[in-house]
Formats: C-alpha cells, structure tokens, sequence
C-alpha cells in the first residue's frame, strides 16, 4: 500500500494585503488625484512620494478607511473596505500629526490603542513596553506627551502602530523629526514589520528614506511639473 498523498500546504491568498483601484481623492474641494491604482503584497514596501500638498496624507488617511474617496475602492486582502469596517483593524496609522492624547503618558498611550484593539489590561501593558523600548523611549514611557519633545512623541506615534503589529502599516512621514540616530531606528523598525509579511506604506520627503523601500509612488501635479504648485495630481511608479 502507498503512503498517503501528504497533505496540500494551504495556499497564501492571491490577494494584495491592501489595493486601490481607480481612487480618486479631493480636499477643500479640490481634486488632488484621480484614477490611482495600487497593488500593495504582504511584505512590501512602498514609499508615497510628492511635493507638499500634492496629497500624500490625504491618500494614506484615505487607505486606511479614515474618509471615504471621491470614487474607486480601497481593498484589505481583497475585501472592500467600504462597508467592511471591521477590517480596519489590520490597518495601523502613524499620523503626520502623531494624533497623540497629550495628558495621557507615552506608554498609556500605546496602551489605549492596544485596549481598543480588544486587548486585556495586562496585555496591553506587556505588549506597549517592547516597542516603546526599542524605539528608545524606556525612559519616557511614563511622561506625559506635553513633557516629550517633537522626536520623541513621533516615536511614541510609531511605537503605537507597531505595538498594534497590523497587517498594514501606512505611516506619515514618520521620520521627519527625528536626527540621522533615530532616523535609523525608526526606519529599521518599519521596514521590519515588511520583513514580518505586513505591507508597508511610507510617506516620506526623504530621499534616502523613500531609496529604502521596494517601490515608489510619486503624486505629481501638472503644474508642478511646470514648475507651480497645485493641479491634479498623477501617480507615477518607479
Ligand atoms: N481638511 C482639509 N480641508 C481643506 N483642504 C485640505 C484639507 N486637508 C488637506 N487639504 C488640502 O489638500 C491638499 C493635500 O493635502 P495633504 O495633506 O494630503 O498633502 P501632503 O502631500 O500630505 O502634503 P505635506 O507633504 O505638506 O504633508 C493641500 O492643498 C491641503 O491644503
Ligand atoms: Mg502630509
């Protein structure tokens, strides 16, 4: 008699971890880009690049289901976001603005996030310390946001996100505070949560940040083409 066949490994999903199609956003009225379609895979990483205003926070706000587009689809492991709220868990977002509770500690807030997540109290505790420390903030988990300085509560925003470890992580230009030291870190704990099978998304001004990732997404306008500002804006990868 022969062995049975052994069995067949489960097969990953074909599905990118985080796709739009046919997106096309607007601000204060105004159209910033249209027809952008991306395919995010697991363990990707790509930066957003673009002129300030071209709309990169308005396109990482958006994937990550925070405001809905002018028309086209964002979808998480094929599933559209829209109507689908749940699936905003597997999305972490480090704000350009941190989005901080600033009478709330550095490790209390790690906490919140973690708590809302469906955490329990122990957990989040446990689980807020490891980031926290290796983003170099072991020493301020206990201060208030108010009594962080501008690097520090950016690395409070990014610790928040990783502790939530998502399957998706858009992070807002997540180093722009920080010294060429931190940068590194920072840097390096993003791109390893690439490395862990999460889809990385980056918005980032920093050439040597963008330089790091696997794609980049420019969001450029045509009259900053022309050297203006402002206009609709198209997406091009390189
Ligand atoms: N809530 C809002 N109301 C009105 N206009 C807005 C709003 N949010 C963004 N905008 C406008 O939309 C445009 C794109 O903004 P966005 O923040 O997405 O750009 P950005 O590429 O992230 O810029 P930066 O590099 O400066 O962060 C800007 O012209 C901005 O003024
Ligand atoms: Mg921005």
């Amino acid at each position: 008699m022969t062995d049975p066949a052994p069995p067949t490994p489960a097969r990953p999903s074909a599905a990118p971890a985080l796709s739009c199609h046919a997106l096309a956003c607007e601000a204060g009225g105004r159209e910033l880009f249209r027809d952008l379609t991306l395919e995010i895979a697991a363990g990707e990483r790509i930066a957003v690049v673009g002129p300030s205003g071209s709309g990169k926070t308005t396109l990482l706000t958006t994937l990550a289901g925070l405001g809905p587009p002018v028309s086209g689809r964002v979808l998480v492991g094929g599933v559209a976001l829209a109507g689908n709220p749940s699936l905003r868990a597997r999305i972490a977002l480090v704000f350009q603005s941190y989005g901080l509770l600033t009478l709330l500690t550095a490790a209390e807030n790690v906490e919140v996030a973690l708590r809302a997540a469906g955490r329990t109290a122990r957990q989040a505790v446990s689980d807020a310390a490891g980031p926290l420390t290796r983003l170099g903030l072991a020493r301020h988990a206990g201060h208030l946001i108010e009594e962080l300085s501008g690097g520090q509560q950016q690395r409070v925003a990014v610790a928040r996100a990783l502790a939530l470890e998502p399957s998706v992580l858009l992070a807002d230009e997540p180093t722009a505070e920080q010294d060429a030291a931190h940068r590194e870190i920072v840097l390096g704990e993003l791109l390893a949560v690439a490395g862990r099978g999460g889809a990385l998304v980056i918005a980032t001004h920093d050439a040597e940040v963008a330089a790091r990732c696997d794609r980049v997404v420019e969001l450029r306008t045509a009259t900053a083409r022309a050297g203006g500002a402002g206009g609709v804006a198209t997406a091009v990868t390189r």
